[in-house]
């Protein structure tokens, strides 16, 4: 199925062509630039983003590949969850291309793309499935019997994996965005000359907010983040990143325990973490295959979104919900 798909739910502008599960172009454009110097994604200045971009990225994917909107099967766009400005630029502009080439349209969860990037890695990967889906505002462990049946397990009571880390950097004086930056600090560190806790409620929730505290009090002792030199300050994001990546892998060999699938799926932005990435083959080696997309496809993209396209319920076609969550 020839799929045009657009994703801006948050502060990427993309736009893929997919056929199944062969992606034939994904372009990102990453604002990254524009919200760096106010340390965080800035919900205006991301929808006003996309509205610029994203409408030329449409033209250069289809001139990649020299197709026409009339060749396409179906039009899909991120529905939600995530910032409603930047998801109502793309269902607009989505919309507009369905109805002008006469195509159907697909409104997709962004959290099942995230989970379908593993099948555009792996063709011939299939459900039943176990996923950790980590991201800037997700830490959902989901169970996935079926296409298209998504069962959520636990989740975060406070912070996401990806939230922790920005706000980790912050903490660390080591700037915007923040996950990418600690995963490159870390590797020069030592995560035991300072150790952190590993979070771990019971059952199979995350919270990453005592963590959080216990690296604000570990900096104030040591005299702030501005008295660290590089040393101290990869030491402590070494430190945070084990306790985070522990944490993860420890509920989702739980979750296993309790639902041995075959196929395990670790999805979403923070899945681009060098340590979450080496640890989760080691933690589950015997037990389950382990599918991680690669870096490209497990941050938002729109190869993903058209990946999941053709197993979203096309009663799901139109509007974007912000706050829709599995
Ligand atoms: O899935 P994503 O691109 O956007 C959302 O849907 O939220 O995830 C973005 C999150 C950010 O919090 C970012 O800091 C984190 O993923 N991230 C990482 C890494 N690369 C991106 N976290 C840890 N290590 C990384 N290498
Ligand atoms: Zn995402």
């Amino acid at each position: 199925m020839l799929t045009l798909a657009i994703e801006s739910s948050c502060d990427e502008s993309s736009v893929a062509l997919v056929d199944g599960r062969q992606v034939l172009v994904n372009l990102v454009f990453s604002q990254e630039a524009a919200h760096a110097p106010f340390g965080g994604v800035v919900p205006e200045l991301a929808a006003r983003a996309h509205l610029r971009k994203l409408p030329a990225l449409v033209r250069a994917a289809l001139d990649r590949v020299g197709l026409q909107g009339d060749d396409l099967d179906l039009v899909a766009v991120t529905r939600g969850p995530g910032l409603i400005g930047s998801l109502l630029v793309g269902v607009g502009l989505a919309q507009g291309l369905a109805r002008g080439w006469r195509k159907p349209l697909r409104g997709v969860n962004h959290l099942w793309g995230h989970v379908y990037a593993a099948m555009l890695a792996r063709p011939e990967l299939e459900p039943p499935l176990l996923a950790l889906v980590v991201s800037g505002a997700h830490s959902d462990l989901v169970r996935m019997p079926a296409h298209g049946v998504f069962e959520v397990l636990g989740r975060t009571r406070d912070d996401a994996a990806g939230e922790a880390f920005d706000k980790a950097a912050r903490m660390l004086g080591l700037g915007y965005p923040g996950g990418p930056v600690v995963d490159r600090m870390a590797r020069r560190g030592d995560p035991a000359r300072w150790p952190l806790p590993v979070p771990s409620l019971p059952g199979l929730e995350y919270s990453f907010s005592g963590l959080k505290t216990a690296l604000r009090y570990r900096i104030r002792d040591l005299g702030g983040s501005e008295a660290l030199d590089e040393k101290a300050r990869a030491d402590l994001a070494a430190a945070f990143e084990r306790s985070v990546v522990e944490s993860l892998l420890e509920k989702v060999r739980l979750a296993w325990d309790r639902w041995p699938a075959p196929e395990v799926v670790i999805c979403g932005g923070v899945a681009a973490n060098s340590l979450l990435r080496r640890r989760a083959e080691e933690t589950m080696e015997g037990r389950a295959r382990v599918t991680i997309p690669p870096l490209s496809l497990c941050t938002d993209n729109a190869a993903m979104i058209g990946a999941a396209a053709p197993y979203t319920p096309a009663e799901t076609e139109l509007g974007a919900d912000a706050s829709l969550g599995w």
